[in-house]
């Protein structure tokens, strides 16, 4: 097997959910007893879209809590933040260096972005934060950045710059791959892409009782016999693709116990599978205090900082700073 170094992260804007769970979280829990990893707090991307960081200091903790609820180990991944590493920063200005305008203004995600934003004007880090996301992921020499599909082009944006920087300063940084979740997509309980800001989200940490009432309020259809049809019937579909993603089986298997049951039936037996599939990690989350989500991060700041101090040391070398 590769040696590889995972890094991946998230912004502290709200809650992670199912959607990330099954997009992107499980395959860190599983990559974290086979290869090192970091997984980073990217507090200053949360001004990307956004003139203000809101509560970011509750955001960060609940975050971390969110972590440790779905079963990462401190012991084993480094869990670091933006803002406690300066030599991210420094890692950027030789990086920018290296990507045109043109190249940071086509980016997909970013346009999306843009299209979704409620500021007034669209600032600098949204088309500059890709880049910094490349330094995030270069710092550590990372290999292997699981990520959603949205990140795509921001591993790309990473991969380009370790070539080029390779190309005219000699070899320091390795190639980056993405690795994507192999599960389904999971739609929001409404329908689109679930999001916390959009209402249609499970988040990880709901309790029972939230997250029954979110799959009570789901959108089905009056049919009463249940069927896996995609393109006829998705909010039907969606909520058995959540059921089978939690049961660990394929949605079309479940159809059988629900019949004729209809749109109830159906939103209990998803229910009670979310439910029991969220066990654990309400359980893991109870046993977690926030000092201790601030532990971790003062223990994985250090390590982090310790490693980019190294990494920037090699850039400014080869660079002849
Ligand atoms: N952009 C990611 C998000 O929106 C967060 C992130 C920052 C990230 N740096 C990263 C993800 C490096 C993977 C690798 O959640």
């Amino acid at each position: 097997m590769m040696d590889h170094v995972v890094l991946t992260g998230d912004r502290p804007t709200g809650p992670l959910h199912l959607g990330h769970y099954f997009g992107t979280l499980a395959n860190r829990v599983a990559l974290q007893d086979v290869h090192p990893m970091y997984v980073l707090v990217a507090d200053y991307q949360v001004i990307t879209d956004r003139d203000l960081p809101g509560a970011i200091q509750q955001n960060i903790t609940s975050l971390v809590l969110d972590y440790l609820a779905i079963g990462l180990d401190p012991a084993k991944v480094t869990i670091f933040q933006h803002s406690a590493i300066p030599e991210l920063n420094q890692l950027l200005l030789p990086f920018l260096s290296l990507v045109s305008v043109a190249e940071l203004s086509r980016n997909p995600t970013v346009k999306d972005e843009i299209a979704h934003s409620t500021q007034q004007a669209v600032n600098g880090l949204m088309f500059t934060y890709p880049v910094h996301q490349a330094a995030d992921i270069l710092f550590c020499k990372g290999t292997l950045v699981p990520v959603g599909k949205d990140q795509l082009p921001h591993v790309e944006v990473t991969r380009l710059v370790a070539r080029r920087f390779n190309e005219r300063y000699g070899p320091v940084f390795p190639v980056p791959e993405a690795m994507m979740g192999a599960r389904p997509l999971l739609h929001g309980l409404g329908g689109g892409k679930m999001s916390k800001s959009r209402g249609n989200a499970i988040a990880l940490s709901a309790t029972e009782d939230e997250t029954a009432a979110l799959i009570r309020a789901a959108r089905t259809d009056s049919e009463r016999l249940i069927t896996f049809d995609e393109a006829n019937r998705p909010e039907v579909a969606n909520l058995l693709t959540l059921a089978g993603l939690c049961l660990g089986r394929a949605p079309e298997s479940i159809v059988d116990e629900i019949g004729n049951g209809g749109a109830s039936t159906l939103k209990r037996l998803v229910t009670e599978a979310v439910n029991e599939f969220l066990r654990p990690m309400r359980k893991r989350r109870l046993e977690h205090s926030a000092a201790d989500a601030r532990q971790v991060l003062t223990d994985g700041n250090e390590r982090a900082r310790e490693r980019a101090i190294v990494t920037l040391g090699e850039v400014r070398a080869a660079m002849g700073f």
